[in-house]
């Protein structure tokens, strides 16, 4: 039996991943879960767990600092949201609860492409800066259409997700029988009935939202079960895809997730801004490298054409370090944000983002670190 917590007496991300367990069982797993044998996802983690720090004495860091820039945007720490879509499984709100939680701790969120929200709306929401995280429409008009959208609702940046080039395999969804189009189901009849107030939310959260805009996918307004259209109707972005779209996106570009480092010179050398190190929280292909390990090889490959960004197992204030330390400009997160905004909607998320906040800068004071840009290669070994 799960003792709720209060959001602001819980004290850690993983403390937050735990109280998530209120949620139905199959709720919880899409969102905690990832593909095949999950070993990549376990990798993310246990590759942070072998880097050790190496504190630097003796430096004044009695005031700090933990501001920085991504692609010339201000944003009061190293760490930002990742693109996540479900999000209105875990709560209504949805994107509109993060983009407030985001804009309120002066940080940026990346909406998904397959959010529950039409763009515009969450845009209205937003106080912060927003990325648009872009999956490819098959037809090359809907792109377009969808792009012009994206930039008149204000994104100044166009995220190109492209590791997912087919539906991915979660085997804990298969178990669960999580289909997408949710269908009604005695199971989830019965997860309704033996969680009334998530199904309530969710129930009354889908209210009018049921189906897709013909002919728009992604950042349409979708309810939960229309999730797999946006997602099936997809296709795997190419480096002509990637040409077309720098040439009609007026702003910035990022490429997130790029596993190998050869590939970068040329998607540099296509016009692109920022790449995020990503192998999705290991949610794509089993028995990728975990992100943390990938990184310098693309921040060599890079050589500073284009910022650098990592996700995938960032957990502590110590993550954030390290993956700073090794060459990423800033991090990001998925699940534990997901966590947050199934937990305590937009004050869950307020406290995930209050969490990182104080061990980033706790952990930066006993690192020797009064800014972000002190934080250097020294400062991790992996022995
Ligand atoms: C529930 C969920 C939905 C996600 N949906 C998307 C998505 O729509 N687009 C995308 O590019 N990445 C998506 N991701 C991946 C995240 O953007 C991010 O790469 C990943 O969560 C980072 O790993 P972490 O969860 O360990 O922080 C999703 C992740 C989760 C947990």
């Amino acid at each position: 039996m799960l003792l709720r917590r209060r959001v602001d007496r819980i004290l850690n991300i993983e403390e937050m991943r735990e109280q998530a367990r209120w949620l139905p069982r199959a709720v919880f797993d899409a969102i905690d879960g990832a593909a095949g044998d999950e070993i990549t996802l376990r990798a993310n983690r246990t590759a942070f767990d072998r880097i050790w720090l190496r504190p630097r004495a003796l430096a004044d860091v009695s005031t700090r600092n933990l501001s920085t820039t991504v692609l010339g945007q201000a944003i009061s720490m190293p760490l930002m949201l990742a693109p996540c879509g479900f999000a209105r499984m875990a709560n209504s709100q949805a994107e509109l609860a993060v983009a407030r939680a985001a804009g309120k701790a002066g940080t940026l969120f990346a909406v998904s492409g397959s959010a529950s929200y039409l763009v515009d709306e969450i845009a209205r929401s937003a106080t912060g800066p927003l990325w648009y995280q872009l999956y490819l429409p098959p037809k090359q008009s809907d792109a377009a259409s969808l792009i012009d959208r994206v930039e008149a609702a204000g994104y100044g940046v166009l995220c190109i997700t492209i590791d997912t080039a087919v539906t991915p395999k979660r085997e804990r969804d298969y178990r669960n029988k999580l289909t997408v189009p949710l269908k009604m189901s005695p199971r989830l009849l019965w997860a309704g009935m033996s969680n009334p107030v998530w199904a309530k939310d969710f129930v009354m959260g889908n209210v009018g939202t049921r189906g897709v805009a013909p002919g728009v996918v992604g950042g349409a307004r979708t309810a939960y079960w229309s999730f797999a259209k946006t997602v099936q109707s997809m296709r795997p972005v190419t480096m002509r895809d990637l040409e077309r779209l720098r040439s009609r996106w007026k702003g910035k570009v990022v490429v997130k997730g790029i596993m190998r480092g050869d590939e970068c010179g040329a998607i540099v050398d296509a016009g692109v801004d920022g790449i995020v190190v990503s192998n999705h929280g290991g949610r794509n292909l089993d028995c990728v490298r975990p992100s943390i390990q990938i990184l310098p090889e693309v921040v060599d490959a890079v050589g500073g054409r284009a910022e650098v960004y990592v996700d995938s197992g960032i957990r502590r204030g110590t993550d954030v370090i390290k993956a700073l330390a090794l060459g990423a400009r800033a991090c990001l997160v998925g699940r534990p944000y997901m966590f947050g905004l199934a937990v305590g909607g937009e004050a869950g998320v307020s406290r995930v983002l209050e969490i990182f906040r104080n061990e980033i800068e706790h952990s930066m004071a006993l690192m020797g670190c009064a800014t972000v840009n002190d934080i250097d290669a020294s400062m991790v070994t992996a022995a």
